[in-house]
């Protein structure tokens, strides 16, 4: 079911996207489906990836891609989530594609966000832990920051070993709980040396796309 409506949202954010367009293209299992709706119509546009796996299935689908050396900017970028807040503020990185995703949400002329309703929240970290991208050299210290600040924070593991982010770093999800501030939590994990950035997207998207029992809605940032 859950697949269904995640596909559902990817198929309503085609009508976001024209010839000629730039197209960011995000990471994880709803954006996935995106990737491979967008490979189907033939829509001549060029795509950013937000990750390798997001570069192998476009690459399979037969989309065309470019880069920021080629296209610094981008018109629109489609990628999912893990929570969304009622104000719209994202928690992303459940899948370890946090970094080389804000660097294309914040490159893109517009962020359209899909997801299926169990993402909705009334605040962020309802559900999820943060996932915050650390250089490993400062991993020792990022930890020992964050549990001072409150929480449990650990290493994310794959295989019985350190998680490598495509960009060579750990990942230390951190269980801060309800976010107050996104804003400012945001801020403040970006000011610790070593964190290269966190899965708060705090007013990013534009639009979110959400697929539910009831159909497909789309809400606008105010
Ligand atoms: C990847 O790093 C994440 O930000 C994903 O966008 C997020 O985890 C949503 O993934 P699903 O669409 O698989 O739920």
């Amino acid at each position: 079911m859950s697949d269904q409506l995640k596909r559902q949202a990817a198929l309503h954010a085609l009508d976001e996207i024209r010839d000629g367009m730039i197209v960011g293209l995000g990471t994880g299992s709803t954006a996935a489906h995106f990737i491979r709706e967008l490979g189907r119509v033939r829509l001549q546009v060029a795509g950013i990836p937000t990750s390798e796996e997001s570069r192998r299935l476009a690459e399979e689908t037969g989309i065309r891609l470019t880069s920021f050396e080629e296209n610094p900017r981008v018109d629109v970028t489609v990628d999912g989530a893990d929570e969304v807040s009622t104000q719209l503020d994202l928690l992303k990185g459940l899948g370890a594609a946090l970094v080389r995703e804000k660097i294309v949400a914040q490159a893109s002329e517009r962020v359209v966000i899909i997801v299926d309703e169990s993402k909705l929240v009334d605040r962020l970290g309802q559900k999820n832990v943060i996932p915050i991208e650390v250089i490993p050299f400062a991993v020792p210290r990022v930890l020992l920051l964050l549990r001072e600040l409150g929480g449990a924070a650990r290493v994310r593991q794959r295989d019985g070993r350190s998680f490598v982010s495509d960009n060579g770093n750990s990942i230390v999800d951190w269980n801060h709980g309800m976010i107050d501030d996104p804003a400012k939590l945001e801020k403040q994990l970006k000011s610790l040396t070593g964190v290269v950035d966190s899965g708060i997207f705090a007013n990013v998207a534009h639009c979110v796309i959400v697929a539910g029992s009831q159909g497909v809605r789309k809400l606008q940032r105010a």
